[in-house]
């Protein structure tokens, strides 16, 4: 039978430890009221003794999210009676609070941290879980730097602390030491004496990055026997960060018979929660990264496209929807085979073309993708279009198609902190289109422009710029997200010049549009 594995996050604790990642109090609420539609079963709000600010965070989330027994909210404290105190003055507004202490057992930490004895340590742990049974009936006890500690030391702590009252026991490989066959049969001897000493108290783990083996380690721990993973979104967190949530749920997910183990976890929310931490923390997702990365589902290798399309589970073990993606994405470009290519001019109407047509137009096809990088449908029109009016050949339907396209012809912007303005002119079939307009910085004002001549009811919903080489020529990929009815379009462009990369991704989002409300030639 399939167990249930707890998901804690910690992405607004131990997450927000990066520098540079630290979040208001608004930001903070609005990432704990996404992580409860992700259905977390713990959200660790922050450490409320660091700041008034972060207290005040907790409380608010404790308040406005810990609003309904199906969510604990928790954060972190020494094992100090400040601290404890701090942590159970905010998150008491729960309706499931939860007291998390931590308090090292490794040598290193408890000689060379602290200084004192082990005997001392442990006495100085018991103390603080009997003060936080008198607050709460919850709490749980993370033995910091487990994973370097003496094995008989680990388990004194863990039985004294349990006798004292911990509900829940979390065991961390705090510097990502772990190798996980290793971590494995440590978790596998604590759960076989835990469970004989009380099995109602929860065994977990909490992973970190250092060696890249955050996740292997927590699923090793799950197959050993723990109840509850320790994960952050997008996998940031101290120093190379913490487990990954989306890749550790994927993984039980999909590999469930290995596992034999579930979550909660809205999996379809995956993505809508990556985006909000990347974007409100400024931390951008790696772009191969598991699961949230952006090319995690692009397909663009010709041999590649092709064995999709004939059977989706030639390179496909989840499916984009799953996470919250759209369906599959084939990303045409110069590696793109024929089959992809002959694939999507067959869902625009092109699939009665001649063999000859088709090795013309692939010809194009292949000369404007070693330009671009990335083809979009719209593109494939024009190539038609402009195939069909070389041959002379009369074909009224394609020409109406392309003539519904934008392409930018010129563009000045004005960046300064009056009235940052742009200035665009595109063309659409033979009519050439100007605007201007003011914005809050220039590219909002380009944005701006763009949009009195398209006259759409698009909202802008992710905006991001990148370096993709290095030097004096080094080109800016911008990728933008947008919304227009309901449904989301991705676009991204490539330029040395960053402006006319972010004009050209936001026309490129604007024809995406265009080519879905078209129905294919017939
Ligand atoms: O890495 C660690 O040990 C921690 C504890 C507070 C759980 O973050
Ligand atoms: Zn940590």
């Amino acid at each position: 039978m399939s167990r249930k594995i707890w998901v804690f996050d910690t992405t607004l604790r131990d997450g927000e430890q990066v520098p540079g990642a630290k979040l208001n109090l608004s930001e903070k609420l609005e990432v704990a009221q996404q992580l409860k539609k992700l259905q977390v079963d713990i959200i660790e709000a922050g450490f409320p003794a660091s700041s008034e600010g972060d207290f005040n965070a907790v409380k608010e989330i404790a308040q406005k999210v810990g609003n309904t027994d199906d969510i604990t909210i928790t954060a972190l404290a020494r094992a100090v009676k400040a601290d404890i105190d701090s942590v159970y003055h905010s998150v008491k507004h729960a309706e499931k609070p939860l007291i998390h202490m931590v308090l090292g057992t490794s040598d290193i930490h408890v000689e060379k941290k602290f200084g004192k004895s082990k005997n001392q340590i442990l006495d100085i742990g018991v103390e603080a879980v009997k003060y936080a049974k008198t607050l709460l009936p919850d709490v749980q006890y993370s033995t910091e730097d487990a994973s370097r500690s003496d094995f008989e030391y680990l388990w004194s702590t863990i039985e004294a602390v349990v006798k004292a009252g911990a509900t829940m026991i979390n065991v961390p490989d705090t510097v990502g030491f772990a190798e996980p066959e290793e971590f494995g049969e440590l978790i596998f001897k604590l759960n076989d004496r835990l469970k004989n000493l009380n099995d109602q108290v929860l065994l977990s783990v909490h992973c970190h990055n250092d060696l890249g083996m955050a996740t292997a380690n927590t699923l090793a721990a799950v197959k050993n026997g723990a109840d509850k993973v320790e994960c952050t979104i997008n996998g940031i967190g101290e120093r190379a960060g913490n487990a990954a949530l989306e890749e550790v749920v994927m993984a039980l997910n999909t590999r469930a018979s290995v596992y034999g183990a579930h979550t909660n976890i809205n999996s379809k929310e995956i993505m809508n929660t990556s985006r909000l931490v990347s974007s409100l923390m400024g931390l951008e997702v790696q772009v191969n990264k598991a699961i949230t990365g952006d090319n995690a589902f692009a397909h663009s290798s010709g041999i590649h496209q092709d064995g999709l399309l004939k059977s989706r589970d030639a390179y496909e073990i989840i499916n984009p929807t799953e996470v919250g993606l759209d369906d599959m994405e084939l990303v045409l470009t110069a590696r793109s085979g024929r089959h992809a290519v002959k694939d999507t001019l067959r869902k625009l109407g092109f699939g009665q073309l001649t063999e000859e047509q088709f090795e013309a137009i692939f010809a194009e096809f292949l000369i404007l993708a070693d330009k671009k990088k990335e083809v979009y449908n719209y593109d494939l029109y024009v190539i038609v279009k402009n195939y069909f009016a070389g041959q002379n050949e009369h074909n009224q339907s394609v020409q109406d198609y392309a003539d519904n396209f934008y392409e930018l012809v010129d563009l000045q912007v004005v960046s300064n902190t009056m009235f940052p303005s742009a200035s665009i002119k595109v063309k659409k079939g033979n009519d050439v289109l100007k605007s201007s307009a003011v914005g809050t910085g220039p590219i909002d004002a380009l944005y701006s422009a763009i949009l009195e001549i398209v006259d759409m009811d698009i909202t802008l919903l992710e905006y991001k710029i990148s370096s993709v080489s290095r030097g004096k020529e080094a080109l800016g990929k911008v990728k933008v997200v947008v919304e227009f009815n309901g449904v989301k379009y991705n676009a991204n462009a490539t330029d040395t010049d960053v402006i006319k990369a972010s004009a050209l991704a936001y026309i490129n989002a604007v024809n995406n549009i265009v080519v879905e409300n078209l129905l294919p030639v017939s």
